[in-house]
Formats: structure tokens, C-alpha cells, sequence
């Protein structure tokens, strides 16, 4: 099998507020998305379970054939991402990558001269292993990293319920304190959150900046795959993406159809237990 695809693996239906990106900034490469929606949320579980299903998640993803994997998951990057790189990859697969999504938005605002007070919004499980506040202050131990979990966020946009007015309210309650504490940036740090970008823009106002993470990573991706010509991954004018979930197709469909924008035909449903 030609060893030619990017995967793009999430805990669920998240990780398309990234892939969206990467199809349109970084076209020409075909993309496998895998989302483990059948073991959602990843964010109250165990780093040790979080490695384990990641490990599964990653040999599901190498066999069909990927050359480098974007955990989209910050979960994942925050628990995870670290024994992926560090033991897993040399063992099994010494020539692939794994990149995860932590480090591109940390740099985004190392270097950012007028930004002094950075707030991040994640899972409990991401909040708890303080990465973003690790890698940003590695990058500028000058900054200030305001953190909050936001656990109800995914449950509710999981199911459909992103529109709603009780998740605009329980928005609210959650992004009071980041707003008392004066921040000046904002880091969804959860792929699923660009999914409420439009609420959170407008309660926490106009003079605090919330960037798309996707439009990040896709920056980073460009620039690693220039880096990385030993990977083989060239442009091709015909691409593809094809999409996998552990769990019901149709209601992947159906949210994941209203997150990408477009339509998801080349779906399977998988076990990677
Ligand atoms: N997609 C995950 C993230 O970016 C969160 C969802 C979950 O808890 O599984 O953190």
C-alpha cells in the first residue's frame, strides 16, 4: 500500500473543525479522518486509557495506508502526545510521524508583542495536564495562561444541542471569569469548541482575539510538510477524503455534515478495540 495519506484522528465529531481547514488551506493530500465517537468523552478519561485508545486509534490509521497523523484531539495532545512520539512511534512505525495541535496555537501567541494574558478553554482532562500553559510559558515565560475547564461544551455539541439557548447560557457562566481576569487572546483548546466560535466571540467581546485553531494547524502543516520531504507526501491534483467512526454512521453524518460544511460520503463505520 503507497504510504501517501495525512490522518486526522479526534474522539469525535471535533477534529473536523480542523480537517475543514486543512482540506482548503492545505489541498491536494489525501486525508483519512477517524473519530472515536463510540468512547467520547476522552476528556474524563484516564491518561492511561486516553494512550491506550490513541495507540489503537493510530494502528487503525497507519495501516490504511497514512504517512503522518494529526492528533486533532487536544485531549490527546495534552495526555498523550508525548509517549506517541516518544515510545510508541520508534517501536512500531520509526519512518511515520504524529503531530498534535498544542504546540502550533502555543507559538501563535509566544512571539505576539501585544498580547500579555492568554486564556485557554478545554476538556478536564487538557485543563489538568496543564500543556498549554507548559508550552506557552517554554516559548515566553512572560505570559500569563488563565485556564478553565469547560467539560458540559462537547456532551452538548456532540448531540446537537450547539445552537441552543442553555448552551449559550452555560457559555456564559463558563467564560465570566476568563473575562474578569482581563485576558487579551482566547485558545479554543478542544476541538470542538470552533464549533460555538460565533457565541464565544460575541460574549467575550471584540477586544479579545479568538483565532480558529484549524487556520493554525493548517499554517503549521504547510510548513512541516516542506520541512519533511523524507515523508514522500506530494501534492496530487486528485484527492480524497474518506471518513471513519466507531460509532453510528448516520448521526455522524448528519452533525458532521453541519460542522464541515459539506458533504461526507465516503464513510465506514469501524472497531478499534
Ligand atoms: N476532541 C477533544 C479535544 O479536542 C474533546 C472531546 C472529548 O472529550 O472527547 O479535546
Amino acid at each position: 500500500m503507497k504510504n501517501n495519506k495525512i490522518g486526522v484522528f479526534d474522539s469525535g465529531l471535533g477534529g473536523l473543525s480542523i480537517l475543514k481547514y486543512l482540506q482548503t488551506d492545505v489541498p491536494g493530500y489525501h486525508y483519512l479522518y477517524l473519530g472515536d465517537n463510540a468512547r467520547l468523552p476522552y476528556g474524563e478519561k484516564s491518561p492511561e486509557d486516553i494512550y491506550k485508545y490513541s495507540c489503537q486509534a493510530m494502528d487503525f490509521l497507519f495501516a490504511q495506508g497514512c504517512a503522518l497523523i494529526i492528533v486533532a484531539c487536544n485531549t490527546v495532545s495534552a495526555q498523550a502526545l508525548r509517549r506517541l512520539q516518544q515510545e510508541y512511534l520508534p517501536l512500531n512505525y520509526p519512518h511515520k510521524k504524529i503531530l498534535g495541535v498544542i504546540f502550533p496555537l502555543a507559538e501563535e501567541f509566544a512571539n505576539h508583542t501585544k498580547i500579555t494574558r492568554i486564556g485557554v478553554i478545554g476538556t478536564k482532562a487538557t485543563i489538568a495536564s496543564g500543556a498549554y500553559e507548559n508550552e506557552i510559558k517554554k516559548l515566553n515565560p512572560n505570559l500569563t495562561v488563565e485556564t478553565k475547564s469547560t467539560p458540559l461544551l462537547v456532551p452538548l455539541i456532540e448531540n446537537g444541542w450547539a445552537k441552543k439557548p442553555e448552551t449559550k447560557m452555560i457559555l456564559k457562566k463558563y467564560l465570566r471569569p476568563l473575562k474578569t481576569k482581563q485576558i487579551q487572546a482566547l485558545i479554543l483548546g478542544c476541538t470542538h469548541y470552533p464549533f460555538l466560535s460565533k457565541d464565544i466571540r460575541r460574549i467575550v467581546g471584540k477586544k479579545i482575539i479568538v483565532p480558529d485553531p484549524g487556520k493554525i494547524v493548517a499554517k503549521s502543516l504547510e510548513n512541516y510538510l516542506k520541512r519533511h520531504p523524507e515523508l514522500n507526501l506530494k501534492p496530487q491534483t486528485k484527492t480524497s477524503t474518506s471518513f471513519f467512526t466507531t460509532a453510528d454512521i448516520d448521526s455522524f453524518k448528519k452533525e458532521g455534515e453541519k460542522f464541515l460544511n459539506s458533504k461526507i460520503e465516503n464513510i465506514k463505520k469501524i472497531k478499534i478495540d
